[in-house]
């Protein structure tokens, strides 16, 4: 357990080089590891996420060589060396992903389609997470798939471990039932060894950094906005080297704590900003956010859009977060409920319900700590859909919280600390590793005067 404390801070100053996109990361690696020959991988993150992506493919079998590069957050160079589509080996034991629930949802897209039987286990928290969602499509493709039921309950939802026996599978046509990126991009990838085209048809966009990457890797995939189809049996071209942008999900804690925090300016650089995931900074801009964007210097370097932000503090007003723009800033709710308790009005947050089903759930553990520190919150919840109403009151008072072992709970609730009146002590920030290990330092280096203990 490694207890946290935060004070009521000045501001934050300084320029941010962030370390690569955690899910643009995932993709870099899994497509590098089915083409075939070298691709250099550069700015690759060292969260524990995209670390378990690395470890899943070296128990395939595959050489990947790291070295690590210089920048503020721990990030490296990576040599994957591709074995293309089919050259993995069977593990000889279980495969550990750790908490990934990106590693998990698309390795069993990748697993789908090996001639051999392998099994996923995950830790505690991912343990938990609903896996009927990905399992069911993969079998209409005909993976054989053996999940985890609880015994207590009849719901039919299925957990880890799993175990895939791939093998021959077919084309088919899924319209997903929950928007989620995960599961699109576990069929697309099955779909990269089906016998024919598969086709995923989406109920609202999702991050489309798997349809880039594929397109890159020349793969046979079109997209026509919510449809996407990929043709079985293709080999890959890598394109060499990809850079990873930075991470717009760590970015955007520092891009609130600034918006807070009077007299802040800050200057984010390469920040990855593909539309499909960057939600946030339209809502913030609606809610009066003073964020600039410019060119980046190294555009020209990766095949995902990016940009240089400068966020200026700002007085915030209330917004409405549509259900339809949810996938874009999916990661970004708690962070987005923080800059809710100090904006003017009521800021209503519609069809969050998935924030359930995340590292723990985000609904419960965020409304519990805002309300601990003063906030006004309200969860209405109809049917099977989730809204919230944070009433904005400039003002939140210091208190005991806790993380619930969920990294980006604790980053909010940090962010939160950093403008609230008093001494914030959160019970355990070690879940941070997970996207964002460096996450302290970094922000002690905005902070002009020392506000923090350890
Ligand atoms: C991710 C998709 C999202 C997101 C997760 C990363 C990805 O999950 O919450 O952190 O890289 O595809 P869902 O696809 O379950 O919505």
């Amino acid at each position: 357990m490694s207890h946290y404390s935060v004070r009521r801070v000045i501001r934050l100053r300084g320029t941010l080089n962030l370390a690569g996109d955690k899910s643009i990361s995932h993709r870099a690696v899994i497509l590098s590891a089915l083409s075939q020959g070298k691709t250099k991988i550069v700015n690759f993150p060292l969260n524990q996420d995209c670390l378990f992506t690395v470890g899943a493919f070296r128990k395939l079998g595959l050489r990947i060589d790291k070295t690590l590069s210089g920048r503020q957050m721990p990030a490296a160079t990576l040599k994957v060396y591709g074995k293309g589509l089919l050259g993995f080996k069977r593990p000889d034991s279980p495969i550990f992903i750790g908490d990934s629930g990106t590693t998990c949802r698309l390795m069993l897209g990748v697993l789908s389609g090996q001639p051999f039987v392998a099994t996923l286990k995950g830790g505690k928290s991912l343990s938990r997470r609903p896996m009927r969602r990905v399992a069911q499509p993969l079998r209409l493709m005909g993976a054989v798939i053996n999940a985890r039921h609880k015994r207590c309950c009849a719901s039919g939802e299925e957990y880890l471990p799993i175990t895939v026996k791939g093998g021959l599978l077919e084309g088919i046509t899924y319209k997903l039932p929950v928007a989620s990126a995960q599961v699109k991009s576990a069929l697309l990838l099955a779909g990269l060894f089906a016998k024919g085209s598969t086709k995923v048809i989406e109920p609202v966009k999702t991050r489309d950094h798997t349809e880039r990457a594929l397109k890159i890797f020349k793969a046979g995939i079109k997209v026509d906005k919510q449809s996407i189809v990929i043709e079985g049996g293709r080999q890959l071209r890598g394109p060499k080297q990809i850079y990873i942008p930075a991470d717009i999900s760590s970015a955007a804690f520092f891009i609130v704590a600034a918006l807070i925090c009077p007299g802040s300016r800050i200057v984010i650089r390469n920040l990855s900003l593909n539309p499909t995931r960057s939600g946030l900074l339209k809502v913030l801009k609606r809610m009066g956010a003073n964020i600039s964007i410019t060119a980046s210097k190294a555009q020209g370097w990766s095949y995902e859009p990016m940009g240089d932000l400068i966020v200026r503090s700002s007085s915030l007003k209330a917004t409405r977060v549509r259900r339809e723009e949810v996938p874009s800033l999916i990661d970004e709710l708690p962070i987005l409920m923080v800059a809710a308790c100090f904006a003017r009005g009521r800021t209503l947050f519609e069809g969050i319900e998935e924030l359930r089903v995340k590292e723990t759930d985000r609904i419960s553990s965020m409304s519990d700590n805002l309300r601990k520190m003063g906030a006004k919150i309200k969860v209405i919840a109809r049917r099977k859909r989730e809204n919230i109403i944070i009433k904005g009151a400039k003002v939140l008072t210091a208190a005991e919280v806790k993380s619930f072992g969920d990294h980006r709970t604790a980053m909010s609730v940090i962010v939160a600390g950093l403008a609230a009146e008093g001494r914030t002590r959160i019970d355990d920030i070690g879940c941070i590793d997970k996207s964002f290990p460096g996450f302290t330092a970094t922000l002690n280096k905005l902070l002009k005067f020392k506000g923090f203990s350890g």
